[in-house]
């Protein structure tokens, strides 16, 4: 199957994806009671910045580890209809910030 064609899987550099969030204001303190979904996640490359940058500011304003990732579990939402890119996906977006996660 050639997914490119028949589920549209062109995936978005991570350079647009950041000025995309940018634009859309998804880059300050007020991100923290947003909700947001990546309604087609392909790889992730959405979620992992999205992911990066929640965390970011809950480190900032010192949010402990257990109430950032009841935050996430609440505010970021992710779909993808094929198994092998969602997979790839929740990969993805643990590695986005490795020093958190390993703190978990
Ligand atoms: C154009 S890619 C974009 C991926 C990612 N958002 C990005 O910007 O890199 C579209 C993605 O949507 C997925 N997709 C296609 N139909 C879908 C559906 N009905 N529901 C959820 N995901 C779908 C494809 O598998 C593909 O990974």
């Amino acid at each position: 199957m050639v997914k490119h064609k028949t589920l549209g899987q062109v995936f978005t550099l991570t350079w647009i994806v950041n000025e995309i969030l940018d634009l859309v204001g998804y880059n300050n303190d007020n991100i923290l009671d947003k909700y947001i979904l990546e309604p087609s996640s392909g790889d992730g490359v959405f979620l992992t910045e999205i992911v990066s940058r929640y965390i970011d500011v809950c480190l900032k304003q010192q949010i402990e580890t257990n109430q950032i990732i009841e935050r996430l579990e609440k505010y970021v939402y992710g779909v993808e209809l094929d198994k092998v890119e969602f997979d790839k996906s929740i990969e993805n977006t643990l590695k986005s910030d490795e020093s958190y996660i390993y703190e978990v």
